[in-house]
């Protein structure tokens, strides 16, 4: 196991206090806080070689371009893709999804074909799928989840059909914290011959990824909620299925050749990257993923399961407190409602205790409103956060509750 201190003084910002008090930040699943080494990075981008990449013919710009292929490397590497031609930088995961929503609707979906999406996704894996099934004719059907926050995987059985396309869903989700049975659902869509997109958002940080092990043939993800910087993330597709896609925006990077009679494209994966990158973010993201190798990734995991049974327990037997999302396999994640309370109210009174959360419709209204609700207060950990903390953050409920209900 890591130490843990050591771990927390590789962040900066979790030193800090807010309103008088130590800084107690449980709103890891909107983004995460950056380690010394990527804000030092992105800094050493900036001072030493930045120049624009795969253009300019100068010694800065090779060097420039060197670490950002490099950081491509490191993703493949991470996510155990089989060629860095199936990773495509993007501005995030919602920028690759809806690259993905154009392309694949333009080469793989016709009228009266269909979509599946599932009922806990975020918005940015339901929204883009939505807009493209009504640019294509197309049907947009939904598997639901329990009560616990489970999907209902039995009914992929009749849900997949042979007009079905693509299956889209998350690896985690962002407001139950549920871990989806990704071998089970990626099997059974495979079995009816259809495409699987899973959403790494909220699942990369927390549970190791090999998508060539499992098969996936798209794969997303942020940078921001990986520890490194904002506007950066990743489309992994299998080489195979990118090669077939058109294109999603024109510019300049992504061209072979231009003239006003014929346009040819570049190859994987310049072919998806039109226009002058966020080349140090993504440099940035490069240093994240070998920060988190260099801690490791079975470590980080075996410690946020011990703080997630301790932090979900210890919330759940707070009285008038009901968690929402119960599954057995959970990330750090706990979203809940407080009896005769409304949710930003006690986000506010928390944060007028220097502890951070978010509160109410967490982008997956479908989520929320399956428990007939219209917010909920969400606190979500990781390997930097402690025991401590969450005692802090239930002590700081309780003090809520008091106040508010008084
Ligand atoms: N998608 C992020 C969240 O769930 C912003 O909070």
């Amino acid at each position: 196991m890591f130490d843990i201190e050591n771990v927390r003084a590789d962040f900066p910002i979790l030193g800090r206090e807010i309103y008088g008090r130590r800084l107690i930040y449980l709103d890891n699943a909107a983004t995460t806080q950056k380690p010394l080494r990527v804000i030092a990075k992105i800094r050493e981008v900036y001072e030493l070689y930045n120049s624009n990449i795969h253009r300019s013919v100068s010694r800065l710009a090779a060097m420039c371009t060197d670490e950002y292929e490099n950081a491509r490397k490191i993703v493949c590497e991470f996510i155990n893709a089989k060629s860095t031609h199936e990773i495509v930088f993007t501005s995030g995961t919602t920028a690759a999804i809806n690259l993905l929503a154009f392309a694949f609707g333009e080469k793989f979906v016709n009228r009266g074909d269909e979509i599946v999406v599932c009922e806990s996704e975020h918005h940015s894996n339901i929204v883009p799928w939505k807009l493209m099934c009504e640019r294509k004719n197309a049907v947009l059907k939904v598997l639901p989840f329990d009560d616990s926050g489970d999907l209902k995987t039995e009914l992929l059985d009749t849900l997949l059909t042979e007009r079905t396309r693509l299956l889209c869903v998350a690896q985690a989700t962002n407001v139950l914290g549920t871990v989806n049975p990704l071998d089970e659902i990626v099997r059974k869509a495979h079995e009816k011959g259809v495409y699987v997109l899973v959403d790494g958002a909220q699942g990369i940080q927390h549970v190791k990824t090999d998508v060539n092990a499992c098969d996936f043939d798209f794969y997303v993800f942020s940078g921001h909620k990986i520890y490194a910087p904002t506007g950066t993330g990743v489309l992994y597709g299998k080489e195979h299925l990118l090669e077939q896609l058109p294109p999603w925006q024109g510019g300049g990077d992504m061209v072979k050749n231009v003239s006003f009679a014929e346009t040819s494209y570049s190859d994987l994966p310049f072919k998806f990257e039109a226009g002058t990158s966020n080349y140090a973010g993504a440099i940035g993201l490069g240093e994240a993923l070998s920060y988190l190798i260099y801690i490791g990734m079975d470590k980080i995991h075996s410690y946020e399961k011990d703080l997630t049974s301790y932090a979900l327990e210890k919330i759940s037997s707070i009285p008038g407190i009901t968690i929402c999302g119960t599954s057995a396999s959970k990330i750090g994640i706990a979203s809940f409602f407080a009896d005769g309370i409304h949710h930003a109210d006690m986000g506010e009174i928390l944060d007028k205790m220097s502890i951070a959360v978010r509160t109410g419709r967490m982008c997956a209204e479908p989520t929320v409103h399956h428990f007939g609700l219209t917010g909920l207060v969400r606190a979500s950990w990781t390997f930097y956060n402690t025991k401590q903390e969450i005692d802090s953050f239930c002590e700081g409920i309780e003090k809520a509750k008091k106040i508010l209900t008084n």
